[in-house]
């Protein structure tokens, strides 16, 4: 619960910082994190790469602890509580979607599911019949036999989805659930997780692209480890930080001639399967992006946030221009 008294606030960070030490420099990976996420809103994170947003999604998921600040999960202050406890935690109220699936290669879809509730301690029998439920909510009940080599990438992560909800999460985390997609599967997952906003789950999901940051109610960006901006998806949307990329081409002759304004997904993480061509943006920024004047997300202040956007993090007032401009080369390193 938050000091404002809001009953219904799901998460609660308070100066959250992550640092790791690397000889003798030290990586302030996320630098006083302050963020409050409602039950049952969808959040997108948004950020350049190694702004922190996976160090924030593991503290939020209690994969990770912070190295300082507080965290308030559902009521309970998750900085005091013990591994053991952390555990318990983890398994009963967060669903962790990831990139790459991270399915079992030798399992079933419906073994796969069933994990979250063997470490649970719940019963074969009870297991089983969990599972498949879960994975008739994400439309694969004809599929439960499968192996992960045996289903589309759309399949696997949908089966990861309902791994991520057999233990009826208060909510559910997405790190990138769509990076690894081409833009109709993509179109797939997001569906999915529409139907389960409207049946009144959390969803916090980090992402690349405008058009699914699109689909959520609400954009935290970070830079540089801290939140740069808060907005309502409406507002994001009406800045024109985005051109709607499902608009038809002939629609606007004035509008951008860059089919796929986003950033371009990062391609150089090993071992994961090259994103669909689809998802291959053009790098370079179409210019028509840019909204203001202003060249740089630290220049001069654009318009204040409306009443309508969310109340922006102490010392982050003003939204930001483009800070997720695509990256004219990414990173080597994926930080996981
Ligand atoms: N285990 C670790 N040890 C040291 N540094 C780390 C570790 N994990 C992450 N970092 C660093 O912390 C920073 C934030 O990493 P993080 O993975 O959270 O970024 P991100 O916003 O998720 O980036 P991306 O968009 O590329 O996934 C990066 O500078 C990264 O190199
Ligand atoms: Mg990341």
């Amino acid at each position: 619960m938050s000091e404002n008294g809001h009953m219904e606030s799901m998460i609660v960070t308070r100066d959250l910082r992550k640092e790791y030490v690397m000889g003798t420099e030290t990586v302030h990976a996320l630098a006083g994190v302050d963020i409050e996420i409602l039950r049952n809103e969808y959040v997108s994170i948004m950020g350049p790469s190694g702004s922190g947003k996976s160090t924030l999604m593991n503290m939020i998921g209690c994969l990770d602890s912070p190295t300082s600040g507080e965290y308030v999960l559902n009521g309970q202050a998750v900085q005091d509580l013990s591994d053991d406890n952390l555990a318990r935690i983890r398994n009963r109220e967060i669903g962790f979607v990831f990139q790459t699936f991270n399915l079992l290669p030798r399992a079933t879809a419906l073994h796969n599911v069933e994990l979250p509730l063997i470490y649970a301690g719940v019963s074969s029998r009870d297991r089983q019949q969990k599972a498949a439920q879960a994975l008739e909510i994400v439309q694969l009940a004809d599929r439960m036999d499968h192996k992960p080599n045996e289903l589309s990438g759309g399949q696997r992560q949908r089966v990861a989805i309902a791994r991520a909800l057999v233990n009826d999460p208060s909510i559910l985390l997405a790190d990138e659930p769509t990076g690894n997609l081409d833009s109709s599967t993509s179109e797939e997952i997001m569906d999915v997780f529409d139907t389960l906003h409207e049946n009144g789950q959390t969803i916090i999901m980090v992402t690349h692209e405008y058009d699914i940051a699109a689909r959520s109610q609400r954009v935290i960006t970070l830079v540089d480890g801290k939140v740069e901006a808060q907005m309502s998806v409406d507002y994001y949307l009406a800045r024109g930080l985005q051109q709607p990329t499902a608009a038809p081409a002939a629609a606007d002759p004035s509008a951008s001639p860059e089919p796929e304004p986003e950033p371009a997904p990062e391609t150089s993480a090993e071992a994961e399967p090259a994103p669909a061509p689809s998802l291959e943006a053009d790098a370079a920024p179409a210019p028509t992006l840019e909204p203001a004047p202003a060249p740089h997300p630290t220049a001069a202040p654009l318009d204040p946030v409306p009443p309508e956007a969310a109340p922006p993090a102490p010392g982050t007032r003003r939204p930001i221009s483009n800070p997720w401009a695509p990256p004219p080369t990414p990173p080597a390193d994926r930080g996981r």
